[in-house]
């Protein structure tokens, strides 16, 4: 997969797993290309599925809001993907043959973007991209590194809106998420 264009017809076009059958849209995922944060949530929800776009229901206004907070957008400095490209049904967890089975296309956004930094949002991102063990209770907020990529996990904006008493710990991550942007990227945020 070399180019964005070869990626994006290849994934629209994915039959590997059976969440193809009651998508209406596949969600690769949204924001600048040339991106130093990379961003992974979960997987589409319905808005998302019908919109093609990650992160655009409740939960996307919420996400949306924590990044102005730190001076990143969508529409300028980062890329936002998810796990799993097509919708689980009625919002269960992908099973995990469904995250094995599209983690590569993520893996070509990862070679393409060829971020700095991954944010994970949510225990299902942070156990597929940064440890399996990892709790994000315990674990959020932490950084790792994977090959010179900083890599730190965020509890997901779905669980802090069910759950607001989470909010004061995620400022804080936020917080060490913009002093690292801070540190080791280049382009202007
Ligand atoms: N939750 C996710 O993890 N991803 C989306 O795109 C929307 C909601």
């Amino acid at each position: 997969m070399h180019t964005w264009d070869e990626l994006e017809i290849a994934c629209k076009s994915c039959q590997k797993c059976d969440l193809h059958a009651t998508r209406t849209n596949v969600v690769l995922g949204v924001g600048n290309r040339s991106a130093e944060v990379l961003f992974v949530g979960e997987g589409p929800g319905e808005n998302e599925d019908i919109k093609g776009e990650p992160f655009v229901g409740r939960a996307g206004k919420l996400l949306d809001d924590m990044l102005e907070i730190i001076g990143l957008s969508r529409s300028r400095n980062i890329y936002i993907a998810n796990i799993v490209k097509c919708r689980p049904p009625n919002n269960r967890d992908p099973h995990e043959s469904e995250r094995e089975a599209c983690l590569p296309w993520l893996r070509a956004q990862y070679m393409l973007i060829n971020p700095k930094i991954v944010v994970c949002l949510g225990r299902i991102a942070a156990g597929k991209i940064i440890d399996k063990q990892l709790k994000i209770s315990k674990d959020h907020g932490k950084w790792y590194e994977r090959d010179g990529v900083k890599m730190i996990a965020l509890y997901h904006p779905a669980a802090l809106l069910r759950d607001p008493n989470r909010r004061p710990d995620t400022f804080v991550d936020l917080k060490e998420l913009e002093r690292m942007i801070k540190t080791i990227c280049t382009h202007t945020y």
